[in-house]
């Protein structure tokens, strides 16, 4: 343990992937290759006909809905509980986007407040994995098909994850994936597409044939930090630089991580040309390709934690704990309790030694962004104001478990009046 000290986060990032990058970044070779191999292999893992790598998620979304035609007049379904840029860029394209509530503790996509949603112009809906946890894609899958509804999953946060034996991902008519820094596995920046509609992936692969080549610089800065991150998680020396770092921002009133990380909101008027000079490059690929070949041992050491967690806090009358549809084998991406003082609770923790986050969702049917499409969305608005994320990552330890569990209780009973 790292003398009691809990970062909130640890990159999958590893020395091995520090080297291919630094391998990739010098070398002066074709990168279409190397990409199509990442993505074969991709398309194999998730058990689908086609993956194409791409920027973003949020711009994949965005070609799956002009990919198919969709625009003016056109609404998507997603849930209140989501990442605003998914919105933001529904709006982009020209969609509308419609919020539906999710489950109160298990944060997704509720199926009856998805078939509530619908109108005559819904055209497709992002059952969106949040935390890591499937959405009940038997439910959501007979709505949309009986209403002739697209559905394009959101599994930003649960590559890996599966729901009855199946990766999520392969229960879409597409589906998409990132692999930024902070998530399970990462391309230091990217995303994936996957489909088995055969004209959307000639579509997409035309557009990123079209696009110029990411900047390598980016991927370098990448590397530079997920090494960085990598070394000041480590148990022997996060206590003496980034926990110390992090207390100190907190007493000024700030959150270094969060900031690092974290993006402000906004609405995109226009496509950022950026976009169409960001395509994947060899070396986001060769190290996406090593992080495939770990998955399910990174996959497997969160799960394990998140369901000791499960186990250990589910008593806690304080507490609300996650809850998971019947049939879904989550990756816990992130492990969230609801609280009803969780700033309380995250103060108690630190000074516990453990490092917690609000995290980066907002609640888009009660957000100053998306005024026109306001709905009513109470569950949303309760985790919104309540959750807070319990570290999970797949570098904790079993004495690390067992302090963390520790500190919760504790610190749930210095917040009872
Ligand atoms: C649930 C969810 N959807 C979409 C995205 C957008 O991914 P990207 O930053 O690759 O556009 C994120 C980003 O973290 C996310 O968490």
């Amino acid at each position: 343990m790292a003398f009691g000290k809990i970062p909130r986060f640890s990159p999958s990032f590893s020395l091995a992937e520090a080297a291919i990058a630094a391998r990739y970044l010098a070398r002066r070779g074709e990168d279409t290759p190397v990409v199509r191999k990442f993505e074969a292999e991709f398309a194999d893992y998730i058990g689908v006909k086609h993956a194409v790598m791409v920027p973003s998620a949020r711009y994949g979304f965005f070609l799956i809905l002009k990919g198919w035609g969709l625009g003016e007049g056109d609404e998507v379904i997603m849930p209140a509980l989501t990442y605003f840029a998914i919105p933001a860029l529904a709006k982009t394209a020209g969609v509308k986007p419609v919020f539906a509530d999710i489950g109160l503790h298990t944060h997704v996509l509720d199926p009856a407040a998805f078939e509530a949603a619908i109108t005559p112009r819904t055209k497709a809906v992002v059952p969106t994995h949040l935390f890591g946890t499937p959405c009940d894609m038997d439910a959501i899958r007979k709505i949309a098909k009986k209403h002739k509804i697209k559905v394009i999953e959101d599994c930003a946060q649960s590559t890996g994850a599966r729901y009855k034996g199946s990766q999520m991902g392969s229960f879409g008519d597409a589906s998409y994936y990132t692999f930024g820094l902070t998530k399970n596995i990462t391309t230091l920046s990217g995303a994936m597409i996957t489909t088995d509609d055969d004209a959307l992936a000639a579509n997409l692969r035309g557009k990123m044939a079209a696009a110029q080549p990411g900047g390598l610089k980016k991927s370098a800065q990448e590397a530079v930090t997920g090494t960085a991150m990598m070394v000041a998680t480590h148990p022997f020396v996060y206590p003496w630089t980034l926990h110390p770092l992090i207390r100190l921002g907190n007493l000024l009133g700030k959150d270094p991580i969060h900031e690092r990380f974290g993006e402000a909101e906004r609405l995109y008027p226009e496509l950022p040309e950026h976009y169409a000079k960001s395509a994947p490059r060899a070396v986001q690929a060769a190290v996406g390709r090593k992080q495939l070949e770990r998955i399910e041992t990174l996959n497997g050491a969160r799960s394990a934690n998140g369901r000791f967690l499960d186990d250990s806090l589910g008593n806690l009358s304080d507490l609300g704990v996650p809850t998971y549809p019947e049939g879904a084998e989550p990756i816990y991406m992130s492990f969230v309790v609801h609280h009803s003082n969780r700033a309380k609770l995250a103060k108690e923790l630190r000074k516990r030694g453990v490092d917690t986050t609000i995290g980066y969702m907002s609640n888009c049917a009660d957000s100053a962004l998306f005024p026109e499409e306001a709905s009513s969305c109470p569950n949303a608005d309760r985790a919104f104001e309540e959750l807070l994320h319990i570290p999970v990552h797949p570098n904790l330890t079993s004495s690390d478990r067992e302090h963390l569990a520790e500190a919760v209780r504790q610190a749930c009973m210095a917040c009872r009046p």
